[in-house]
C-alpha cells in the first residue's frame, strides 16, 4: 500500500488458541451469540494491516477506507509517529500512575495548555480517553437529585455517564428544542439541571442546535455540555469544533472532546472554566483512578493541534467535499437523513440489509462499516461514509455512483 513502509513484526506470533465448549457458568453466552447471529447484529473481529490513510488493508485486501474517524489525515501521518517517539524518549513510555498521583507528566502538561488555547477557554484536562471524559464529567456534574436531559442520538459515552451519574434522566426527540424546553419545565423542583449532546451526532451526521440549546438552558438556570467528538479539528476559523462556528462559547459550559478522531491521537479532553477544571480533578473518576495516558501520545495529539492550526485548508476541503458528496447521494435519491457534515448515512433499514450493502461496497473496493442497533435504533440500520481529508474527489465521485446502484 502507498505510503505504508514498515510492518509490524509477526515472524513469530502467538499460535491462535483452539476455541473450547463455554465452562458450565458460561453456557448461556452461546445462546445469545446465536441470537445476535440469527438478527445479523453478530461483529466481525477485524485486524488491520498496516498504517492507515486513505485506504486500509483489512481481510488482505486494500480497500479505499470510508470506515474511520481520520477526518484529516493525521491518523497514520509520519509527523504524529515522530512526535510520540521523541515525547516516549524524553519521559518514558508508560505514564506509571493516575494523573492524580504522578502520571500527569510535561507532555500532559503542555498538550492542555495547547486544548485551552486552540479551544479558547481558560483550562483543559485530558482524560485517558473520550468515553471516559464524558462519562466521569457526566457523573461528577450530576447526582441522585438532579436531572439530565439528553438528546435521543446521543452517543453511549454520554448515555453511560447519564446512567452512573443516578440522576432522574430525561430523552428529548432528536434536537427537539420545544420538546426540550417541555422537559425542563418538569424538572424544575430538581436540585440542578443538566444538558447533554453531541454537536455533530456521531451516526447521522446531523449537527445540534447549539443556539437554541445555550437559550434554554439560560432560560432554565442548566448547565449545558457539548460533546465536540466528531467537530473538533473540523469546525471554526481556528478548527476548535461546533462551538466556535456557531460563536456560541458564552453559553456553552463544558465542552468534551477527544483526539482520537480528526486529530489521529488518543484520548479525551474536558475544557473550560479554570476553576471547573480544578474542581474536576478531586470528582472525575476515571481521571482519578485510570493510568494517564502515554505521555508519547499527549506529545503527538500537541502535535496535531499545531497541525490543524498550521494546515486550515485540510478543514476547508473536507467540508467543501462532504457538502458536495451529501449533495451527490441526496441527488441520487439516496436516504441520508438530514446530514450535513462529514459523516454521512445511508439508511437502509434491517440489519441485514446494511451488511449486505456493507459486503458489496467491500467488493467494489470500499470499507464503509455497517452500523446496525444498539448503535443505531431498531428499524435505523444504515452504513456509515466517514469522509477523510485524504480521499481523492474521484474516490468520492466512484462511490456515490456505486452506491447509488446498489442502495436505490
Ligand atoms: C460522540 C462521541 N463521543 C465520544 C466518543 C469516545 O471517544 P474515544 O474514542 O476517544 O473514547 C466517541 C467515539 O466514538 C464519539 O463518537
Amino acid at each position: 500500500m502507498a505510503g505504508m513502509p514498515c510492518r509490524i513484526d509477526t515472524s513469530a506470533p502467538a499460535a491462535a488458541p483452539s476455541v473450547g465448549p463455554l465452562p458450565e457458568a458460561l453456557a448461556w453466552i452461546e445462546g445469545e451469540i446465536d441470537a445476535l447471529r440469527a438478527a445479523g447484529l453478530e461483529r466481525p473481529a477485524r485486524v488491520r494491516e498496516g498504517r492507515q490513510a486513505g485506504e486500509v488493508c483489512l481481510d488482505g485486501r486494500t480497500l479505499v477506507n470510508f470506515g474511520s474517524n481520520d477526518y484529516l489525515g493525521y491518523a497514520g501521518d509520519v509527523r504524529l509517529t515522530k512526535a510520540a517517539s521523541k515525547g516516549s524518549c524524553a519521559e518514558g513510555f508508560g505514564a506509571g500512575a493516575s494523573p492524580l498521583v504522578s502520571g500527569h507528566s510535561q507532555a500532559h502538561e503542555v498538550l492542555e495548555l495547547s486544548l485551552a488555547r486552540l479551544l479558547g477557554v481558560e483550562a483543559a484536562l485530558v482524560f485517558p480517553s473520550g468515553y471516559a471524559a464524558n462519562t466521569a464529567t457526566i457523573a461528577a456534574l450530576a447526582g441522585a437529585e438532579d436531572f439530565i436531559a439528553s438528546d435521543e442520538r446521543n452517543h453511549a459515552s454520554i448515555i453511560d455517564g447519564c446512567r452512573l451519574s443516578r440522576a432522574r434522566i430525561g430523552i428529548f426527540p432528536h434536537r427537539d428544542l420545544a420538546a426540550l424546553d417541555a422537559l425542563l419545565t418538569t424538572a424544575r423542583d430538581a436540585r440542578r439541571r443538566l444538558i447533554v449532546t453531541d454537536t455533530l451526532f456521531s451516526m447521522d451526521g446531523t449537527i445540534a442546535p447549539l443556539a437554541g440549546l445555550a437559550d434554554l438552558a439560560r432560560k432554565h438556570s442548566a448547565m449545558l455540555l457539548v460533546d465536540e467528538a466528531h467537530a473538533t479539528g473540523v469546525f471554526g476559523a481556528r478548527g476548535s469544533g461546533l462551538v466556535e462556528e456557531t460563536a456560541t462559547a458564552d453559553g456553552v459550559h463544558v465542552r468534551v472532546g477527544t483526539l482520537s478522531k480528526a486529530l489521529g491521537a488518543a484520548g479525551g479532553f474536558v475544557a473550560g472554566n479554570a476553576t471547573f477544571i480544578h474542581w474536576l480533578r478531586h470528582k472525575a473518576r476515571a481521571w482519578m483512578f485510570s493510568t494517564a495516558h502515554p505521555p508519547g501520545v499527549a506529545a503527538a495529539a500537541t502535535r496535531a493541534i499545531a497541525l490543524v492550526e498550521q494546515e486550515p485548508d485540510r478543514r476547508r476541503d473536507l467540508v467543501v467535499r462532504a457538502a458536495d458528496f451529501t449533495a451527490r447521494l441526496r441527488h441520487a435519491g439516496l436516504d441520508i437523513g438530514g446530514a450535513e457534515a462529514q459523516i454521512v448515512p445511508v439508511i437502509v433499514g434491517a440489519p441485514h440489509a446494511a451488511v449486505n450493502l456493507a459486503e458489496q461496497l467491500f467488493d467494489e473496493g470500499f470499507f464503509v462499516p455497517a452500523i446496525r442497533p444498539p448503535s443505531v435504533p431498531a428499524g435505523g440500520s444504515l452504513v456509515r461514509v466517514s469522509l477523510s481529508w485524504l480521499h481523492e474527489p474521484r474516490d468520492l465521485a466512484r462511490l456515490a455512483k456505486v452506491l447509488a446502484a446498489h442502495a436505490c
